[in-house]
């Protein structure tokens, strides 16, 4: 008989900012300030990401678009490459990541693309310690998941290689 098993996860929701703890919700003010940074003239989607380091370091990030559409970058991977060239050995706590649209209001929280999720995995995987991500619209409630594994099941990594 084929064994089936069940994948779960929980996430905690959050009414707003104001319910975050005061370091969540410092770190995700540096995210939404790095929206601001976002290049997305052909979208007017903006998203920014905070990443906070094991060393009290935060490293940001927003999306960069470009003409040639696939040659742009996501906030998320942005933010989590800055902080790998910056500190490439310093484990990463938290990623916090926001969106915002210049077309309408963004209310519920933006999840990461299935790269950006195989992005952070990565460092998830290689520090061997849970990637907590904090994830915001513009305004609205905010979602925190426990580690990136949990929202990228059965992931790929060097494991198999
Ligand atoms: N984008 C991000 O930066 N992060 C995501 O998780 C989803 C999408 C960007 C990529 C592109 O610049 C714009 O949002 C629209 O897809």
């Amino acid at each position: 008989m084929p064994l089936k098993k069940e994948l779960r996860f929980q996430i905690t929701v959050y009414e707003d900012l104001n319910e975050l703890a005061p370091k969540d919700q410092a770190l995700m003010l540096q995210a939404v300030s790095a929206r601001k940074n976002a290049y997305a003239p052909y979208s007017n989607f903006r998203v920014g990401a905070a990443v906070s380091l094991a060393n009290a370091e935060i490293v940001i990030g927003s999306n960069q678009e470009n003409a040639s559409y696939p040659s742009g970058l996501c906030a998320e991977r942005v933010a989590i490459f800055h902080a790998g060239a910056k500190f490439p050995n310093v484990s990463v706590n938290t990623v916090a990541i926001t969106a915002a649209s210049d077309n309408y209001e963004v209310t519920s929280p933006a999840a990461p693309c299935g790269n950006c999720r195989q992005a952070m995995y990565e460092y998830e995987f290689k520090q061997k310690q849970p990637i907590r991500l904090l994830l915001m619209g513009e305004t609205g409630s905010i979602i925190e998941c426990s580690s990136v594994d949990d929202i990228l099941p059965l992931g790929f990594n060097s494991s198999f290689l």
